[in-house]
């Protein structure tokens, strides 16, 4: 990661790293757009099944703008947002001036500097497609080895629930993430790569279990487990 991320709209795509996003506040119109301006509604319902308890730590990694960070931190002791883009942490840093528990810091999910059992719930939402394929399986090995014993983790990808969310999925996929990736295993669907439950047996062979599928109105497919 170098900091100088290209200016235009279209994500930084690094092999290595993942999809990067680099302009927050397109970013949040274009989720508003998609979800119908129900993203708030959605953050809040997600951190609901997360549950953090009254002082936990959290981890949210590609984190981006923070709203959700912003969400989790009503009720968790500290939320620490994690992305590799540094201007959605600039922004993110910015726009929590003033929740004194809520930080954010460069890092990748298959490369976190955080401590071993240092979180009560690690979060990532519709981040999980952004992280090369490669790393993936990294990235749970990751979150499993921050997690406390007994800490939970929560995944959320889109779950499109009809023809026109999946059309709308299809059009941004042209020129967002979803499709770089798996391209080849999937045969270039971008719903196939965005499919959350794909993950039910790489999070087993990470370690957790009780690992849950819930979907959550809008679009959204949520993965739970737990760190035994
Ligand atoms: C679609 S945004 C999701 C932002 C936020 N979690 C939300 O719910 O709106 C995906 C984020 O993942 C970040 N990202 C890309 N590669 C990553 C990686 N390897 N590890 C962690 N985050 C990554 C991107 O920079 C981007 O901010």
């Amino acid at each position: 990661m170098t900091g100088n991320e290209p200016k235009s709209a279209k994500p930084h795509h690094d092999d290595d790293i993942g999809v990067l996003l680099t302009q927050p506040r397109r970013y949040r119109a274009l989720k508003a757009a998609f979800l119908l301006g129900r993203a708030g509604r959605l953050n809040v319902r997600l951190a609901e099944l997360a549950g953090p308890a009254s002082g936990a730590d959290v981890v949210d990694i590609g984190c981006g703008p923070g709203d959700f960070a912003r969400v989790l931190a009503r009720t968790a002791g500290q939320v620490t947002g994690v992305d590799p883009s540094p201007r959605m942490i600039d922004y993110a840093t910015t726009r929590s001036r003033s929740l004194p528990n809520c930080r954010f810091e460069l890092g990748t999910a298959q490369s976190l500097l955080l401590p071993d059992a240092s979180a009560d719930l690690v979060t990532s939402t519709f981040a999980m497609h952004h992280i090369p394929a490669a790393h993936r399986p990294g990235a749970l090995e990751q979150m499993f080895r921050v997690l406390r014993p007994g800490g939970r983790l929560l995944l959320a990808d889109t779950q499109p629930t009809g023809p026109v969310l999946s059309a709308a999925v299809r059009v941004m996929a042209r020129f967002a993430a979803h499709r770089t990736h798996d391209a080849a295993q999937d045969n270039g669907d971008p719903l196939a790569s965005i499919d959350i439950r794909r993950y039910r047996d790489m999070v087993r062979a990470s370690g957790f279990e009780d690992v849950k599928f819930v979907a959550v109105r809008p679009a959204t497919g949520v993965l739970l487990a737990t760190k035994p």
